[in-house]
């Protein structure tokens, strides 16, 4: 079984800023949610604290890691490490997506052996970035979508694999 990552990133490979997202696109939120309906998803704590009410995601296995040995909230499977977070992802059956953030990207990308990266064309203050996988060794881009543009952002849906 293999995991994949998912991603919107800007020019930069910047993700995120002040612990938010750099963008809110519509239509890349609802591929997000429907590409990881019924998965398991791992992610870091900061972007669980990210969420509405710092909530979970609905549908989805949330597997959460943390070096907090005292996290525990609900409705999230907690990981103290990535071959933790790795095993319980697997064990589930369930389609497997590392959903950030830039920490935990960087952490198990190795594990990973697809990324799909939604492309904006634009530039944003980031504090948190994807790895660049244009300058990654192993890694090139497969598939890249048709430009799209909603409310004046420009953006494609991308598929990255390991060579
Ligand atoms: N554009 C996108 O697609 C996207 C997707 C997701 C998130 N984001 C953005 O990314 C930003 C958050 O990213 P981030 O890098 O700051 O944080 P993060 O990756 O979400 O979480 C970092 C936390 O993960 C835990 N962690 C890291 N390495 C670990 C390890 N080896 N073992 C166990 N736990 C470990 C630590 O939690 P403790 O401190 O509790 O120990 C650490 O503070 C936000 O701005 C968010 O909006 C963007």
């Amino acid at each position: 079984m293999s995991m994949k990552a998912i991603a919107a990133v800007d020019k930069n490979w910047g993700i995120g800023n002040k612990g938010d997202l750099l963008f809110h696109i519509p239509d890349d939120m609802k591929f997000f949610r429907e590409t990881t309906r019924g998965a398991a998803v791992i992610m870091g704590r900061r972007t669980l604290e990210s969420f509405p009410g710092q909530k979970p995601l609905p549908g989805r296995l949330n597997i959460v890691l943390t070096r907090d040995p005292a996290f525990a909230p609900e409705g999230v499977v907690v990981a103290r490490g990535p071959d933790e977070a790795e095993k319980a992802a697997l064990d589930s059956g369930r389609p497997v997506f590392v959903i950030g953030g830039g920490e935990i990207y960087a952490l198990m990308l190795d594990r990973c052996d697809e990324c799909l990266i939604t492309k904006v064309d634009a530039e944003a203050e980031a504090d948190a970035y994807f790895p660049d996988l244009d300058k990654t060794p192993g890694w090139h881009m497969a598939e890249e979508g048709a430009e799209l543009e909603r409310e004046g952002l420009k953006f494609r849906f991308t598929t990255y694999r390991k060579r």
